[in-house]
């Protein structure tokens, strides 16, 4: 039986940076140790533009979180967004290894290696690899064949990969704030674990997640992925677009962005400028590094004018992922519609738009319920991040490596092992 370990998640994203610190018990029960998060500007797109930006994020986002925990982690498992990425279908084959031919997961990861084995262009890396079905003695259609019984045990899986010069930048960002990469997941994937319904992915599903400079879009059908896609557009758009049609700064726009959730409590929104004002004295406001300090709610009119600016941009995004998923819904491939994720979806009538452009029902997702650490004082925490934590834990490579450090085994393995092997510590 195991004993407790650390897993750490770090999403990077184009507005911020976000680590949860998890600790993972010996019935994979996750208990949550840490949590923090920092603004980020060195994206552009899902890509690394400037590193030392991204560094710095990093650092702050993961002090945070291990102030919260009470100890610092070395190394942390890291999101990359299905940005320029490609998928190639594999199949690994392995021999079952137990005397007694049942199947563990040690010989679903080396099944899943041996999928790894393909000729991987030189500008790409593997981000993972994600089993489709495992076929024991030519019985396929299996989903988790632990403790089955087989001698020969194949894996059909899809292979991610994505820019090895991205991941390079990623990986230098994560080492220049002091940490290593233990592992990279798929952000799409990580965030399906935080948010969707297993019947869902079952049935038929597309998870949409709005950020701030890119929407990522993955379906899942039979409970495997079908589909992966992103779009360059996502909040930090719809705030742009407030700013210039109100004329007002950046940050108010965000601001009246934020408030716009709160349906209903609108009237009456302290605001720091209103657009006549903006209009009067934007070159004076624009002068000032804070505006000028005019409290007062939007007049009658201004909603209205606001609410046509953020449709405008969400039926854009939403018509691009229109375009992404047709197929897809085309096919019949998602009756269970969409689910957004990400800070750029906590736009109101959102669900309605979707509706309407896609033609689908439409949800919002809201993470599964996360246990703190008693004694912690529960906190904000990142859907993204905690969907890595989330992902992470249902790996088959994390489940070996941890089973693997007690066993009488583990010298065996010490060639298979190392994808997570850093990152598993005892932690009691
Ligand atoms: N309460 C809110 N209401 C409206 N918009 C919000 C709210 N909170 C966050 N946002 C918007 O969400 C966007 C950021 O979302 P998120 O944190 O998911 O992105 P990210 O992961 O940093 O970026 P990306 O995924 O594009 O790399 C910003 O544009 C921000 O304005
Ligand atoms: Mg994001």
């Amino acid at each position: 039986m195991p004993g407790r370990s650390v897993v750490a998640g770090l999403d990077i994203g184009s507005t911020k940076v976000s680590e949860v610190i998890a600790a993972v018990g010996p019935d994979w029960d996750v208990e949550i140790l840490g949590a923090g998060a920092s603004p980020c500007q060195g994206l552009r797109r899902g890509l690394v533009v400037d590193i030392d930006a991204v560094a710095a994020g990093i650092r702050a986002a993961n002090k945070r979180a291990c102030h919260m925990a009470g100890f610092n982690v070395r190394s942390v498992c890291v999101g990359v967004p299905a940005v320029h990425t490609v998928s190639r279908e594999t199949r690994g084959v392995a021999a079952v290894s137990g005397e007694d031919d049942t199947i563990t997961v040690e010989d679903m990861k080396r099944a899943l290696d041996a999928a790894k084995v393909l000729a991987v262009p030189p500008d790409r890396g593997i981000i993972s690899v994600l089993p489709k079905e495992y076929i024991v003695d030519g019985v396929g259609g299996i989903r988790n064949p632990e403790g089955m019984t087989g001698v020969r045990l194949e894996v059909d899986a899809r292979v991610i990969m994505g820019q090895a010069a991205s991941l390079a930048n990623i990986e230098a960002s994560v080492e220049k704030a002091g940490l290593a990469v233990a592992g990279w997941v798929l952000e799409p994937m990580a965030a399906a674990d935080a948010v969707l319904d297993p019947e869902e992915r079952e049935r038929g599903v597309i998870l949409v997640d709005i950020g701030g400079q890119i929407t990522q879009i993955a379906a899942f059908y039979e409970g495997a992925p079908v589909l992966f896609s992103w779009v360059p557009a996502g909040g930090v758009h719809i705030t742009n677009d407030i700013a210039i049609g109100m004329r007002v700064p950046l940050e108010q726009a965000e601001s009246l962005k934020r408030q716009m959730g709160k349906r209903g409590a609108r009237q009456g929104v302290q605001v720091r400028a209103v657009r006549g004002a903006a209009v009067r004295g934007a070159a004076e406001q624009r002068k000032q590094p804070h505006g000028p300090q005019v409290t007062s709610a939007l007049p009658a009119g201004e909603d209205d004018f606001l609410d046509r600016i953020v449709e405008a941009r969400l039926r854009e995004i939403l018509e691009l992922v229109d375009v992404e998923t047709r197929q897809v819904r085309g096919k019949g491939l998602a009756p269970c519609g969409v689910v957004f994720t990400g800070g750029g979806s906590l736009v109101p009538g959102i669900l309605d738009l979707a509706g309407e452009i896609l033609g689908v029902p439409a949800r919002m997702g809201v993470p599964f319920e996360v246990k703190w650490r008693s004694g912690r004082e529960p906190g904000e925490i990142s859907t993204a991040a905690l969907g890595i934590v989330a992902y992470v834990v249902n790996d088959s490579a994390f489940r070996l490596s941890r089973e693997t450090r007690s066993s009488p085994i583990k010298e065996l393995l010490a060639g298979v092992r190392g994808w997570f092997s850093d990152f598993v510590k005892d932690f009691f």
